[in-house]
């Protein structure tokens, strides 16, 4: 770690985004990873403002949670929606604190098959909506020298790979995106992490028909959403500017590091054609 990286993070640990009375803004709080970090950021005091289509499962959530709540019914893949929490996220009466850009869809299929409708969908939630929202709510956190962005990326966006290029291209962005806003905010108190999770047990490979795609990824690889959440949320704690969170997936991203990109991507398109079969 570069020395002005460590005092950086020493200078502004004495100020925690992740506290009692501050407010998180979650996308997709309606399951799997979001619906963790909503509890676990709920145990930590945090208000939160719970964004995902599903009403009734916000709501119940919601009805759980031990803190502040308001629910956003929105749908991230339409422009007119995004708008709607981006206008929540720019309060200043009851600013956000720490911003989850969370809500993700993912797919294995060939990209032939794919309908345009279905491409533009991922993009907008995967991608779009996270730098709108971003946007949105960083330069309130600039002018109070204070706030965190989360932003979920995912360990595909470290290698192309086939049946998952869209998906990989949108994680490679956010992971991009995500640590060079780190760099460019990181003097003005406002820190943004990226977070690469490997396979994670949710809803995420159920809901595109996937599951079957990836039964044969070994349990020692597989991670629950609590375990996500949690080593996420020591990640902005720490003022990490990546995380990975788990130790397969850390070797995993430590051995692209040092292999020969042409091997690397030679043994990824390997698996994934596998998994295809
Ligand atoms: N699971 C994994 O193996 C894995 C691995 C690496 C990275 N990730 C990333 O982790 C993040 C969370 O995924 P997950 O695994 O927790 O999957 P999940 O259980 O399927 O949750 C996805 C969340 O996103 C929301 N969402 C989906 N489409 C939306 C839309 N159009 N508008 C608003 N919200 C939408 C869903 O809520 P509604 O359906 O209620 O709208 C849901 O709350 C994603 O960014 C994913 O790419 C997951």
């Amino acid at each position: 770690m570069a020395i002005n990286d460590f005092l950086h993070r020493r200078h502004h640990q004495g100020r925690q985004v992740i506290s009692p009375g501050a407010w998180a803004l979650v996308t997709g709080a309606s399951s799997g990873i979001g619906l963790s970090l909503a509890h676990k950021l709920a145990e930590r005091g945090m208000n939160l403002v719970l964004v995902a289509r599903s009403q009734e499962r916000l709501e119940k959530l919601a009805d759980k949670l031990p803190v502040e709540t308001e629910v956003l019914i929105a749908d991230l893949s339409k422009a007119t929606q995004r708008k709607s929490v981006a206008q929540r996220v720019r309060s200043k009466s009851l600013p956000i604190d720490l911003l989850v850009n969370n809500a993700g869809i993912w797919n294995f299929t060939p990209f032939v098959e794919m309908k345009q409708a279905d491409l533009q969908q991922m993009i907008s939630v995967n991608l779009l909506a996270l730098v709108e929202l971003t946007h949105a709510a960083v330069p309130q956190m600039v002018a109070r020298s204070h706030g965190a962005v989360m932003n979920i990326s995912s360990i595909a966006g470290f290698l192309p790979l086939p049946y998952e290029a869209t998906y990989g291209a949108t994680k490679a962005f956010v992971t991009s995106f995500s640590q060079g806003l780190y760099a460019e905010l990181k003097e003005s108190g406002v820190h943004v992490c990226a977070v690469a999770p490997g396979v994670t047990r949710t809803e995420l490979h159920e809901r595109s028909d996937g599951e079957e795609h990836v039964e044969d990824i070994p349990n020692m690889a597989w991670m629950s959403a609590d375990e996500v959440a949690e080593i996420s949320i020591k990640a902005v704690d720490r003022h990490d500017p990546l995380c990975v969170p788990g130790g397969v997936n850390k070797v995993m991203t430590a051995f692209l590091d040092v292999v020969p990109t042409p091997l690397a991507r030679w043994t990824a398109s390997k698996v994934n054609e596998r998994r295809r079969d």
